[in-house]
């Protein structure tokens, strides 16, 4: 499963018009996808989606946001795709971030920071488990 990973367009970039771009940005990085879909995600959906936050002070803040409004979700195939994902979004805090990447050029702040990445491969085969289903992965 080192193949594939998973990857949300948040609502902050959806909403800003910046889709487009970053799945262009994805296709030139060498990514091919294997699936993708608009969705609005309810609070609950968020909620369990990053249950491993829930302790964190910024859960709520986070769930709000993540279901505010409509975002992509994607999976995507390239070799070592949860590393190499990771290196083409950049730093989770966008001012960290290394110019060129994702969150450089179209993240906000640390809350709305355009996009998610699965942090490792057990991560990427749940989360891309927990919206997608077999058929979907084409
Ligand atoms: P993401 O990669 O989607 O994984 C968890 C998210 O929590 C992260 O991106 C950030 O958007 C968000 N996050 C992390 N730290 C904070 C924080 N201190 N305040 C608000 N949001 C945060």
């Amino acid at each position: 499963m080192n193949k594939v990973t998973f990857a949300i367009i948040k609502p902050d970039a959806v909403k800003n018009n910046h889709t487009g771009k970053i799945y262009d940005h994805i296709l030139k990085s060498g990514f091919k996808v294997l699936s993708a879909k608009l969705i609005k995600m309810s609070k609950n959906q968020a909620q369990n989606f990053y249950l491993i936050h829930k302790d964190k002070p910024f859960y709520n803040e986070l769930t709000d946001f993540m279901s505010s409004g409509k975002c992509m979700v994607l999976t995507l195939e390239k070799n070592n795709a949860v590393n190499e994902w990771r290196e083409t979004i950049g730093s989770t805090n966008p001012n960290d971030a290394n110019e060129g990447t994702i969150r450089k050029l179209y993240a906000t702040s640390l809350g709305e920071n355009a996009v998610h990445g699965s942090d490792s491969d057990e991560n990427a085969k749940k989360e891309i488990a927990f919206f997608f289903s077999e058929s979907e992965l084409i």
